[in-house]
């Protein structure tokens, strides 16, 4: 990220929610804030609203990654009590929270949410009270002490959202991410996207995805971490994680959007795991 300034990758991502929301049929994922704080943000940075640069397929991808998680906390949403949104960007999940027992916990680069949080304002939408705010740098901060402070509860059951930034990570802060969500007393479930390294894509599409990550390079926002489906699975399987439902892009279109024709280019994923939390067994 441009030190100073939000994420380029969070605003590009609401568009394509938000322009999913006007354009995209049949709809995958309905999010009704989509459109307002995306407005909101371009109107701040003075581009006017226009969410034609994002490409069919990656706003399909952003629908059917955000219908994955929400469905999977749907299925859950009675046994959770938390919900933390790591990178949320520009997410409206927060604000649309429906589970009035549940506290959403939005995580973000100070740089990201301070700015989102005025676009929220702009947008005239009000957040609820069972939203909180938590600024962390990823690569710097300590996520647990940030979220304590803020009122996390490690032992109640949470579930985490980790959507469109795992990339943007270094191995050192996603492990750490990992290991603070493998050490809470209660359970957890954890959704996340990831894409493919290009030596793991068909040789048609690996000169594309160069390109794009040297895209991603020049605005500040490298991909960082790109795994195998292989290389995800074992990752979160040395930290306790079980359960792993790992979708590839046909996988989503299948379940999401049976019959869409649009292509996968940069081999994306979306996956749920689950860890059964930190026994008393392995703290003493
Ligand atoms: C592509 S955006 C995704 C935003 C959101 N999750 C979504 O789906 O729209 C990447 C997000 O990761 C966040 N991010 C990147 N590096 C970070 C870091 N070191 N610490 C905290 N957040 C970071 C950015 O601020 C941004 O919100």
């Amino acid at each position: 990220m441009q030190l100073g300034q939000p994420s380029r990758t969070a605003l590009s991502a609401a568009r394509g929610r938000a322009l999913h929301q006007s354009s995209d049929e049949p709809r995958v994922f309905t999010d009704a804030l989509a459109v307002p704080l995306a407005e909101a943000a371009e109107n701040a940075l003075g581009n006017g609203y226009d969410g034609n640069d994002i490409p069919d397929e990656a706003r399909l991808f952003l629908a059917m990654r955000h219908r994955f998680a929400e469905d999977a906390l749907a299925s859950r949403a009675s046994e959770i009590e938390q919900v933390v949104v790591l990178g949320a960007g520009l997410d409206t999940f927060g604000l649309r929270n429906p589970y009035p027992h549940i506290v959403v916990y939005e995580v973000d680069h100070p740089d990201t949410q301070t700015w989102k949080r005025q676009r929220v304002v702009d947008a005239g939408i009000v957040a609820g009270p069972s939203l909180r705010f938590v600024a962390v740098d990823f690569e710097t901060d300590a996520l647990a002490n940030q979220l304590r402070d803020s009122g996390f509860d490690d032992t109640v059951p949470t579930f985490f959202i980790w959507l469109g930034v795992v990339q943007y990570l270094t191995a050192n802060a996603i492990d750490t991410t990992l290991r603070f969500i493998a050490d809470l007393r209660a359970p957890a479930q954890l959704v996340l996207d990831y894409s493919e390294p290009p030596s793991a894509l068909p040789p048609q599409r690996r000169a594309l995805v160069e390109m794009l990550s040297e895209i991603m390079t020049g605005i500040g926002e490298p991909w960082l971490s790109l795994f195998t489906g292989d290389e995800i699975d074992d990752k979160l399987t040395d930290f306790g994680f079980g359960e792993i439902e790992d979708l590839d892009w046909q996988q989503m279109i299948d379940r999401f959007a049976p019959g869409n024709t649009a292509v996968d280019q940069v081999g994306g994923h979306v996956l749920r795991a689950a860890h059964r939390g930190r026994t008393f067994d392995a703290v003493e």
